[in-house]
């Protein structure tokens, strides 16, 4: 029996345990990178690990989430990057030069590596055949200084692309379909792997978005073959040296199959407020339309932007509808500039933001009050705008195009043949705004917005924790840490930080856990979604937080909490959590030994005789993670 792709880099990555194991594999990582936003704990955390230069091939430092000028803050955040990269050896991407993830595709990714990223997103460089993940900051300064990355051994699922794709039917398409059927947690655990005669018609920047949004299936990763369009691609990046061939073996096995037949396919919008509440455009079409954004990581290349501007040619966007777009990356817009799309953008009245997150991270263009955003985005979670009541619709660069025109959500099929972009055969080659790893001895600087790392103690063999909160299911990493202009500017200082934390759905709990001073948080099922945002694990853990009971967890938090000694603990009998209100206190004790052997947990209900059978699922080496209280510990200590 033959490996599929993701075996084969698995195997010829791993450091320890048993790749179709079922169980946790070590594997060793050749690239990473960090996102301003993320970044600031990274260096703090790889500067505490005491290691002088990354071990890594390439690792990259970004700087795209924040790019906004508006204090102090994101100035002395950025120096203080840029000084890490320098010092530590990291390629440093200026503000202004893109994206993360479509700058990584264009310059740096390379086919059969391995590359962990400290955002969730980062498997949009599956679309070159590269197996990436995204991780807690903490992880990526564990793997920058030469550390494995440990994973469930994933369920490889095949997704078999057959069939023409129709006129106007594009890669986002293809992927909203995938989430329809399967929903945001049907990827938790797997990675998909896409074949078949269909995929041979998407070029990397389309495969790229697929991937991308591999991420709101909650999947570990998903990954193309790397084939002529990889060879095509990496050629006109003026990189066909990293060019490999690589695809599963004619006799793969795999853990599960599905098939797409892309002639059945047609434009679909993910409606408010899940990106799997998918619908065809064809059900949506009149519904008045205020915003339309084109951008984000998941739809901003070349492609995505020739198309929307061929559209929009020698048109006016509808009176009532502000058009912004965000190029992926400084080689998009200035590609758009030389060839006269983006006068043709200009003067159809769009406008041209920075090429970075923008409004995708909440800074900046937020919609007015309740209203409809069409976004080619990945995420449409409610608030995540920074308009609490707007209702944001993801949809391809075709739908949102036709839509900026008409002013509803309009079938671009209505408009006659679809544009043909050509594929470039040389994008324009400019690094200057990438600056090389530097000398070892540049001095970091450390501006006052950036604070001491937090940590926290061992954990003890006895609690009396206070419920300091108590949530529902789907709460997102948004939810518990926001973002969005009035927070990111703070994302290396804890103290102010933690006055955030949940204060979308309770603005009282950063003062009952300060006053707390310890607690426990329960919650539903799929808790922590959305985002390797470690700032999730790491402000509750300083605001004392030492244990989560939910009834199940998205894996990269469950994993960021492990890393920041935070006990995840989940319902033995689910009915148990109706049992549980705010400011009970939970006593639980002989915790080490339960934690050491994967013994039954019990927590006791103060002042009833109520028991709660809970359970932990750690690994061994996540078991003694939370015991040497989080993974710095734990790395200094080994
Ligand atoms: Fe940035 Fe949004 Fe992607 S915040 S990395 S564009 S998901």
């Amino acid at each position: 029996m033959g490996d599929n792709l993701a075996q084969k880099i698995l195997k010829s990555h791993l450091v320890s345990g048993r790749v179709s194991s079922g169980e946790e594999i070590g594997i060793k990582i050749d690239q990473t990178l960090t996102q301003d936003a993320t970044g600031t704990m990274a260096y703090l955390q790889f500067e505490a690990i005491n290691t002088p230069r990354v071990k890594t091939e390439l690792s990259v430092s970004y700087i795209d989430h924040n790019t906004l000028q508006t204090g102090f803050e994101n100035a002395d955040d950025h120096a203080f990057l840029q000084s890490c990269a320098a010092r530590f050896g990291l390629y440093f991407s200026r503000p202004g030069n893109g994206i993360c993830h479509q700058v990584h595709l264009e310059r740096f990714g390379v086919p059969g590596k391995t590359l962990l990223g400290s955002d969730s997103h980062t498997p949009t460089a599956g679309g070159l055949g590269m197996l990436a993940m995204g991780a807690g900051g903490l992880d990526v300064a564990v793997a920058m200084g030469g550390g494995a990355f440990y994973l469930k051994d994933p369920k490889v699922v095949k997704i078999g692309l057959y069939g023409e794709r129709p006129d106007w039917v594009s890669a986002k398409d293809i992927i909203l379909e995938v989430l329809r059927r399967l929903s945001v947690k049907g990827g938790v655990g797997k990675v998909f792997e896409y074949s078949g005669p269909g995929v041979l018609s998407l070029t990397v920047p389309e495969r790229a978005t697929i991937t991308n949004m591999g991420a709101e299936l909650g999947a570990t990763s998903s990954l193309f073959p790397s084939d002529e369009q990889t060879r095509l691609f990496l050629k006109a990046q003026a990189r066909e040296k990293d060019w490999i061939p690589l695809a599963a073996d004619e006799d793969a096995e795999y853990d599960e199959e599905i098939t797409l037949d892309l002639s059945t396919l047609e434009p679909l919008a993910a409606q408010p407020h899940m990106p799997d509440n998918v619908a065809p455009i064809s059900t949506l079409a009149d519904i008045k339309v205020h915003q339309v954004a084109i951008g984000s990581c998941t739809n901003s290349s070349y492609l995505d932007l020739m198309t929307a501007a061929a559209i929009l040619k020698g048109k006016t966007v509808s009176a009532d509808v502000s058009l912004v777009i965000a190029p992926g990356s400084r080689q998009v817009l200035t590609m758009l500039a030389n060839n006269g799309a983006l006068t043709d953008l200009l003067d159809a009245g769009a406008r041209i933001l920075e090429s970075a997150c923008g409004p995708c991270i909440g800074m900046g263009q937020s919609p007015a009050s309740g209203a409809v955003s069409l976004r080619t985005f990945n995420r449409n979670f409610e608030g995540r705008s920074g308009t609490a009541d707007a209702g944001i619709y993801l949809v391809s660069p075709e739908v949102a195009a036709a839509s900026a025109v008409t002013g509803y959500i309009t079938d671009p099929r209505t408009l006659g043949k679809a544009p043909q972009i050509e594929v470039p055969l040389s994008f324009r080659i400019d690094d200057s705004l990438i600056i090389a790893p530097g000398n070892p001895e540049t001095q970091i600087v450390r501006g006052p917005n950036i604070k001491p790392l937090p940590v926290t103690s061992k954990l003890e063999d006895h609690y009396r924790l206070p419920v300091v909160i108590k949530l529902g299911d789907n709460i997102t990493t948004d939810d518990i840490m926001p973002a969005g202009a009035k927070v990111l500017p703070f994302r290396s200082n804890v103290p102010i930080l933690s006055e955030f934390v949940f204060s979308k759905i309770d603005p009282q709990f950063p003062a009952r856990a300060k006053a707390a001073g310890k607690g426990i948080i329960i919650a539903g099922h799929n808790y922590g979604q959305g985002s390797s945002r470690e700032h999730a694990a790491l402000v509750p853990m300083y605001l004392g937080i030492r244990a989560v009971l939910a009834k199940s967890f998205a894996r990269i938090h469950k994993d960021n909490l492990v890393n920041f000694g935070i006990l995840p603990l989940s319902f033995v009998q689910e009915e148990d959590y109706d049992k549980i209100d705010v400011d009970t206190n939970l006593s639980i004790i002989d915790l080490l030994e339960a934690v050491i052997h994967n013994k039954p947990l019990v927590l006791h209900i103060d002042g009833t005789q109520t028991k709660i059978p809970v359970q932990h699922n750690l690994t061994e080496r996540q078991a003694k993670i939370v015991l040497a209280g989080g993974l710095l510990n734990y790395t200094r200590e080994s």
